[in-house]
This record gives C-alpha cells, sequence and structure tokens, in this order.
C-alpha cells in the first residue's frame, strides 16, 4: 500500500481555557491552561496513522524539551520520523491557544518550522510513486512551492490543505492534486465568488469543508454533500487536521472521493469530542463503529 509522507509543521499548543475571550487591552481570569502536540502537519500525520496509514513525518524541531516530547508522540502514534530533522540554533515551533465560547483563536510561532526546506536531490530520497504528499500552510512558502512542483513533474499525488489562509499562485493550484480549504480560506484564495462556481472550476480537485454543515465537491455533474455527524463538541482544534490525515489514508487506500470524504467527515467529527487537537482524533476501529450508526 502508498505510504503519507507529510511535509509540514511541528509544533507545541499552548492551550488557555477561559470562558471570556479578552478584547486588546484586556485582561481576564482564565479556567487552565495545558500543553499538548500539535502543528497542523503533525496533527495530520498522527490523525492518518491512528486510522491506520503508513505515515511519514518530514519537519524540524528545535533541540529542547517540547522538541523530544513531540518526539515521543510521534513513536507512542507509530509515525515515522526518520527524516524529522532537529534544529540546533532555533527551538520548536509554537501555537498560542485562547479556547473560549466554544471556538479558539491562534497565534502560531513558526520557529524550527522556519528551516523546512530541501534540495532536489533530498526530495528524489524521500518521494516517489508509491507516495501520497500532505501539505499545509505553516511552512515557508517557497518549500510548499517547489515540492508540489516536484510532485506534479514525478506524478505523486498532493493533497494541499491551504491553512493558515494565504494567497496561492494559479500554478502551485495547478500543481496539486486536492486542495481542501474551508469556506473562509476558499473565499481568501478564489474572492468573492460563490463557492458553488468555484467548485464547479475544479471538479473532484476542491473540496470545501463547512465546519458543522460537512463538505462539499464536484463530482463533475453535481455537486455532492456530505453533512457532518453529531457531535459532543469539546475542543473544535484539530478537526480540519483529521480531515485532512483521513482523507489521506482513504484515498491511499483507493477509496473514490465520494466514500474518502465520507470516511473523513466521520473521523474529523469524531475528532472534538476531545480536547487539544489530538486527543479527539479516533482509530480506525471507533470511525468503523461510527460509521455503522450514520
Ligand atoms: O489546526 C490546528 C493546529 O493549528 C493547532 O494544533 C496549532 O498548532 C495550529 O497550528
Amino acid at each position: 500500500m502508498k505510504r503519507i509522507v507529510v511535509i509540514g509543521s511541528i509544533s507545541m499548543d499552548l492551550v488557555v481555557t477561559t470562558d471570556k475571550r479578552p478584547q486588546a487591552g484586556e485582561t481576564v481570569i482564565g479556567e487552565a491552561f495545558q500543553t499538548v502536540p500539535g502543528g497542523k502537519g503533525a496533527n495530520q500525520a498522527v490523525a492518518a496513522a491512528r486510522l491506520g496509514g503508513t505515515v511519514e513525518m518530514v519537519g524540524c524541531i528545535g533541540s529542547d524539551a517540547f522538541g523530544t516530547s513531540i518526539r515521543q508522540n510521534f513513536d507512542r502514534n507509530n509515525v515515522l520520523t526518520q527524516h524529522l530533522r532537529t534544529i540546533e540554533e532555533d527551538v520548536t515551533g509554537t501555537a498560542h491557544i485562547v479556547l473560549a465560547e466554544g471556538d479558539n483563536s491562534i497565534v502560531v510561532v513558526q520557529s524550527a518550522n522556519k528551516h523546512v526546506q530541501f534540495t532536489d536531490s533530498e526530495l528524489d530520497a524521500l518521494l516517489d510513486e508509491e507516495t501520497l504528499v500532505l501539505l499545509q500552510l505553516e511552512i515557508p512558502l517557497e518549500t510548499v512551492e517547489q515540492v508540489s512542483a516536484y510532485c506534479r513533474k514525478h506524478h505523486i499525488p498532493v493533497l494541499l490543505n491551504p491553512a493558515p489562509s494565504q494567497p496561492l499562485t494559479a500554478t502551485l493550484l495547478e500543481n496539486v492534486t486536492y486542495v481542501t480549504p474551508n469556506e473562509h480560506e476558499c473565499r481568501d484564495l478564489f474572492g468573492e465568488v460563490t463557492i458553488e462556481d468555484v467548485l464547479r472550476r475544479y471538479p473532484n480537485k476542491l473540496i470545501v469543508t463547512e465546519g458543522v454543515r460537512g463538505i462539499r465537491f464536484f463530482d463533475g455533474e453535481t455537486i455532492r454533500h456530505i453533512p457532518a455527524i453529531r457531535a459532543d463538541v469539546v475542543d473544535t482544534t484539530g478537526a480540519g487536521d483529521t480531515f485532512n490525515g483521513a482523507l489521506a489514508v482513504a484515498l491511499v487506500e483507493g477509496m473514490r472521493l465520494e466514500e474518502a470524504a465520507r470516511f473523513a467527515v466521520v473521523a474529523s467529527g469524531m475528532s472534538v469530542e476531545g480536547f487539544g487537537a489530538q486527543g479527539g482524533m479516533p482509530t480506525r476501529d471507533e470511525v468503523k463503529t461510527r460509521l455503522e450508526r450514520v
């Protein structure tokens, strides 16, 4: 079976839970503080591995205690780390998360994630046609562009999760096989056109995630909608990452896009029922049981 190579960010999430989100210039008293593994790349790798994928994480951590604990977390989750680099002169990336009023706000400090760069011969050693590459936008954009162009040239499928939002070139979008923005990222990418219009431009390629409403994509004939599952929400952080990790697993297993997206919607819905980006990510058996009930 194909392996999944995640080229992306790795962070420690510093999470404050509070009843009230502070306004600019305001101080509030919080309820709790926790550190949990995160970073969009790492989250997607862990989500895919828990669901049974063969997953390799390619990225950078600092030579600090957060880096050590992140390595251990990858080992616990069966994520391969042969190409995980420790950057001696930098610290591990951090994400500063406020959980309040049922949603999160996040400030990401990239740190070691800024060092994710390759020569083409390094990519030769890392990737082949038996690989699906999973990318996000918390590492340098030039790296994302370089990897996508390399993969297009070598017929290697790429799933790009364009988060956090930033303007992307038409070439980058052309070079990837699947793009999975949420509705806000979709507007930032394509401007003020309707989501239906944009979906029609990218059949079986653009999958727009719409939170509690589920996901939509265009199959070449009609716009397909897959509704979200009902969930007891604890923490929505990492739901998008679970969707992407699960979609990658389903695609490398050869599922058709609709079936793959349904699997990913269920996994993602389940992920919000635990605390932390990775806390609620389900195993394959847990998704199977839940799918039987949907
Ligand atoms: O997608 C959720 C992730 O975004 C968090 O884990 C945090 O690290 C931020 O990068």
